[in-house]
């Protein structure tokens, strides 16, 4: 009888426990996963070449139009192992200092005439949208005569940006699905039809490199915190030992 009225408030409280359990372990998997299905892409921010040539190709492809304002030319001269005057020739070319943010030479107002929208800064975009978001965004452009840049894109559909790496990628076109109840076709996959500079393997990697550059400008204190790390592991353990040694101390007195 006694076992019996237990019993039961034990089964409840280990389910609790026990949903506790799987909810931390799949939470952060689920988070992780953010892209919603999109494939995922392994970008390594301490790899610094890898950096080098995302930083190259965005000063060649995307700041015309976007700024990442809370990065610093010389703070990403640090961060991705340049010096001054590599930063300077090679990848500044709106004429700022050195000590100056990242910006675009666009004016924000011309920006909204020409293509309706502003382009956005794009310091925390992998902070807001993941990386596997920006990669399939950047390898999802294809030509729709129906857009008034010429192409769309199946991530973010009727975008506002022309594909500025066409040249690279090459011109994708769009494989259309069934088109039902008087709906558009849907667009189900799609095709190289020119084939760009790049093959595509190497254009999955410039992608890469250009997502794992992004990355970095979102964290920029990731590389340095890495580091730090250590540190703070070293000296909590010595805090413990010293802590234990302490009370060993203390309580001699009172026993
Ligand atoms: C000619 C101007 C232009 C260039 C060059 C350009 N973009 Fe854009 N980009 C835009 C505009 C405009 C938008 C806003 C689109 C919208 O909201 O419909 C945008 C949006 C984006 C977004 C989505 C932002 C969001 O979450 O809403 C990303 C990511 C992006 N651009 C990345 C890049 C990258 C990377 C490059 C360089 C390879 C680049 N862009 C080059 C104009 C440009």
């Amino acid at each position: 009888m006694h076992d019996q009225t237990l019993r039961a408030p034990v089964r409840t409280l280990a389910a609790v426990l026990l949903g506790i359990a799987i909810a931390l372990i799949v939470a952060p998997a689920a988070m992780a996963e953010e892209g919603g299905g999109l494939p995922h892409v392994s970008v390594n921010i301490h790899d610094q070449a890898s950096l080098q040539r995302g930083a190259r190709l965005f000063m060649n492809y995307c700041v015309g139009c976007h700024s990442l304002k809370y990065l610093r030319y010389s703070q990403m001269a640090d961060g991705l192992g340049l010096t001054e005057k590599q930063v300077m020739d090679n990848l500044n070319f709106t004429g700022a200092k050195f000590g100056a943010p990242i910006l675009s030479a666009m004016p924000e107002a011309d920006a909204e005439k020409w293509f309706g929208k502003a382009p956005p800064d794009l310091s925390l975009e992998i902070s807001a949208k993941g990386s596997d978001w920006v990669a399939a965004y950047l390898k999802s452009f294809y030509l729709d005569p129906k857009t008034a840049s010429g192409w769309n894109n199946t991530v973010f559909p009727n975008v506002a940006m022309p594909f500025p790496l066409w040249q690279l990628q090459g011109e994708q076109v769009p494989v259309l699905g069934k088109a039902e109840n008087g709906e558009p076709a849907p667009v189900e996959s799609l095709s190289l039809a020119h084939p760009g500079s790049m093959t595509p393997a190497q254009y999955d990697q410039a992608v890469r490199d250009l997502t794992a550059f992004l990355t970095y400008v979102s964290t920029p204190d990731a590389l340095e915190r890495s580091h730090i790390g250590a540190w703070v592991v070293l000296y909590l353990v010595l805090f413990t030992l010293f802590a234990l040694v302490l009370k060993k101390e203390y309580w001699k007195d009172v026993h």
